[in-house]
Parts: C-alpha cells; sequence; structure tokens
C-alpha cells in the first residue's frame, strides 16, 4: 500500500478535523501518501483529490466542521455510481480509503468493500447512533453543546416560572436527548426508543409547579415529535409558561472535546493500521474501554438500542 484516500461524508460533526488530521499524520508517518477527498462521496464521482501532507492538517485539531467538507451523495447509492467511483479511485493510485462518518457513509464504504476497494470507517456522528461502537466521534461535543445551552435556558425559565420544551437532534436515535436531559437535570426526555405518555410527563410538570418550582424542562428528540407539538398538548395542563427552544445546527458546532479529540485521533491511526495490515470492510469503534473493529455489514445492517443503564438513570433522576 502506498497511497490511501480519506473523506467524511453525511453530517459534520466536531472531531471530524481531528479524525483527518490523525489519519493523514499516521499514514505519513508510515510513509504512506495521503489524497484528501472533498465533499464526500460526491469527491470520488467528480476527482475532487488533493495531495494532503503535514501542514494540511495543522491547526484543526479543536475545529468543528470538517476542512474536506461534507455531503449525502444520491448518485452513490446506485451501481454506476459506485462504478464510476471505483474508476476514479484506481486511476488516482488510491489504494486504500478511510471513511469518516455516520450510518449512510458506512454504507458507502461497505459498497465500495464489496466493490475490492479496501476500506476501513470511522464512526463520526452527533446521533451516536452507529452499531457496534459505545460512541462516534462528535456525540461528546454535541452534548457538552447542548447542555451548555440548556443550562442558559434554564437560567431564564426559572426568571418567569416557564416550562421549556427543547427540541434536540437525532433523527432516529433519542441518545442526545436523553443524555443531555440526565446531565442537564431536565425534568422528562421524549425519545424515539421509548412510547411516551403526554399526560403523566403533564401531572410530573403540575406537580413541580404546585410544589414551587420555578421552572421546568422538557428535552424531545426530532425523532420522537417536535417541539411545537409536545408544547401545544402539554399548555395549560402544568401552571407553567410554556416556551419552545429549537436548537437546531448549533448543535453541530463547538470547539472539539478533550474525549473527542483523543478518540477520533486513535480511531484515525487504528484505521490506517489496519490498512496497513491488509484489512478491509470494518469499522474502527470503542466497546466497554476497548479500541476493537466490528464488521461493517453488522454496522449497516444492526440498530444500535438506547443502554438501559441510561434509561434507569433518567427514571430515578427526573422527580
Ligand atoms: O445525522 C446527523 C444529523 O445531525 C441528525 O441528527 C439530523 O436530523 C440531521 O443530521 C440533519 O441533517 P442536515 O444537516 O442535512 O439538515
Amino acid at each position: 500500500m502506498k497511497r490511501i484516500g480519506v473523506l467524511t461524508s453525511g453530517g459534520d460533526c466536531s472531531g471530524m478535523n481531528a479524525a483527518i488530521r490523525s489519519v493523514v499524520r499516521t499514514a505519513l508517518s508510515k510513509k504512506l501518501e495521503v489524497v484528501g477527498i472533498r465533499q464526500g462521496f460526491i469527491g470520488l464521482l467528480d476527482k475532487h483529490f488533493e495531495s494532503m501532507d503535514s501542514r494540511s492538517v495543522s491547526g484543526i485539531i479543536q475545529r468543528a466542521g470538517t476542512i474536506l467538507q461534507s455531503a449525502r451523495c444520491e448518485e452513490f447509492k446506485y451501481d454506476r455510481g459506485q462504478e464510476q467511483a471505483v474508476e476514479n479511485i484506481r486511476e488516482a493510485g488510491i489504494d486504500g480509503l478511510v471513511v469518516i462518518g455516520g450510518n449512510g457513509s458506512m454504507a458507502g464504504a461497505t459498497a465500495l468493500h464489496n466493490r475490492k476497494i479496501p476500506v476501513i470507517g470511522i464512526p463520526g456522528s452527533i446521533d451516536n447512533d452507529l452499531f457496534g461502537t459505545d460512541t462516534s466521534v462528535g456525540a461528546d461535543t454535541a452534548l457538552n453543546t447542548i447542555v451548555s445551552l440548556i443550562d442558559i435556558i434554564r437560567d431564564t425559565a426559572s426568571s418567569h416560572d416557564r416550562a421549556f420544551i427543547i427540541e434536540v437532534m437525532g433523527r432516529d436515535s433519542g441518545y442526545l436527548a436523553l443524555v443531555s436531559a440526565i446531565a442537564s437535570g431536565a425534568e422528562a426526555a421524549i425519545i424515539p426508543e421509548v412510547p411516551y405518555d403526554i399526560d403523566a410527563i403533564a401531572e410530573h410538570l403540575f406537580e413541580r409547579y404546585k410544589a414551587g418550582k420555578t421552572n421546568s424542562i422538557v428535552i424531545v428528540a426530532e425523532g420522537a415529535s417536535s417541539a411545537y407539538t409536545i408544547e401545544r398538548k402539554l399548555k395549560n395542563k402544568i401552571g407553567y409558561e410554556t416556551r419552545i427552544s429549537v436548537l437546531g445546527h448549533i448543535q453541530r458546532g463547538g470547539v472539539t472535546t478533550v474525549f473527542d479529540r483523543l478518540l477520533a485521533s486513535k480511531f484515525g491511526q487504528n484505521a490506517v493500521e489496519a490498512l496497513l495490515e491488509g484489512k478491509s470492510g470494518l469499522m474502527t469503534a470503542l466497546q466497554n474501554g476497548q479500541y476493537i473493529f466490528v464488521p461493517l455489514n453488522d454496522v449497516i445492517s444492526k440498530k444500535k438500542k438506547i443502554h438501559s443503564n441510561l434509561l434507569d438513570l433518567a427514571a430515578d433522576l427526573s422527580s
């Protein structure tokens, strides 16, 4: 193996840059050449290739987003797009590829692996919904951003006896909602994995109101409902005035946390070493504190579950 490529795909997340940096610097230290591919799989189709050196990744370990840019590529889902990508990869002399991204990106990586291109995936997603790894690059930073915003909202809420319904990201996963609820001391979390009982939530908030608590926070995962729907259902039933806050793409930002910097750096190193060892069709992962690899086929075919410990903790602490 002489030359490897690296790309970021799907929704960006803080820590992607740290992962790119690690892939580039690890590869250079092992005398490999590195090609950066811009805009994910679109870059493979349109030959957006650029040679990367150590300086290409200077000063980015802390920065959110991705210097290689990202995209979701419809064309790549079909045979024609994949065949074109393989042709371009071979023409550019790229012997192996590191794909950084979420579930859609791992599906793309699997397609290339099936077409005999050596590929290793790195999980990068604020949603933390990739099967096989306890955590994905970007989830910790997103949580820190979300929790710091909820802390701010609670201050204004308690100044006005208000309940805030706060919507967070998580297309199919309640991880961000549940963990941010635990870490911010929210009164309820509504997530796609667990059916919710709006009357029980209303009663819980009303009890708090009657007990003289000055505010309440309900976190809604976008995959479960919307803050607008939940607010409509709670309004006039809970004593508090209600307000809505949809955090949106602010959640993608934030200076990369130390946890994500380390995770991304280790995943990047592991990915390059795996390619050098002739491995392919795997994703780097962290399970129970151990760095391992999981088959991409498992990642794309199995659904990650919310850990029951988190559900129990949220239930015990929300009273
Ligand atoms: O998959 C990551 C994610 O941030 C989801 O939580 C969210 O639903 C989606 O991306 C938003 O995507 P976009 O930036 O394309 O609107």
